[in-house]
């Protein structure tokens, strides 16, 4: 029988980009002057990062990190290696990571260890949504673009099973239902 997923709309896609300018602005203002590097986590940071840059009106470099946490398909055990390295050196560099949700918080805690030992200038956080009903270990974000209490998000980068990251809003995911032709309306 054909099953499909529910996703409800819980952050537009003007909404999205409302933050995105206003982070933007406010990164512009803070690394005046500075050498900044910027630092995505693949793959869910894509779209975010991708909109963000654009955002912020400075000279600066990019990097990317794929990290591959173990667990179950929605929820990581804490067990995190690194599939993908920086290719920048980042010593006295003030890096900025770019993540799009912080969960556990497992995958920024690892990260943020390993960022230690590149000696860099400063290593700040910017995550689109910071999601505190199962963090296991604290993590503070510096520049937060949404809190959202709980639920499964997908969208603007967020995925189920490499599913859905294409969705230009953020969505919360039910359970599967029997399909009766269901596709999201807001999409
Ligand atoms: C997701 C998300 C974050 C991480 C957050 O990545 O993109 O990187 O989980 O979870 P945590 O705070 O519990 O560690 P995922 O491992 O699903 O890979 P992806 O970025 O390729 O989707």
């Amino acid at each position: 029988m054909e099953t499909i997923d529910e996703l409800k709309l819980i952050l537009s896609p003007e909404k999205i980009k409302e933050r995105v300018g206003e982070l933007g602005r406010q990164i512009t203002a803070d690394y005046q002057g500075k050498d900044m590097v910027v630092v995505g986590i693949l793959k869910g940071a894509f779209i975010f990062m991708a909109d963000l840059v654009r955002q912020i009106d400075l000279p600066f470099q990019m990097d990317f990190v794929r990290l591959q946490s173990y667990g179950a398909a929605t929820e990581s055990s804490g067990q995190i290696s690194i599939t993908k390295d920086v290719e920048l050196s980042l010593k006295d560099k003030h890096v900025l990571v770019i993540e799009d949700i912080i969960d556990t918080g497992f995958t920024l805690k690892y990260l943020i260890e390993m960022l230690k030992l590149h000696e860099t200038a400063s290593v700040k956080l910017c995550c689109l949504i910071d999601k505190k009903e199962r963090r296991k270990v604290e993590i503070d974000a510096d520049y937060v673009g949404f809190e959202i209490e709980r639920g499964f998000l997908v969208g603007y980068g967020l995925d189920y099973d490499e599913q859905y990251r294409q969705l230009p809003g953020i969505y919360h995911l039910s359970p599967r239902y029997e399909a009766k032709g269901f596709f999201p309306s807001d999409r």
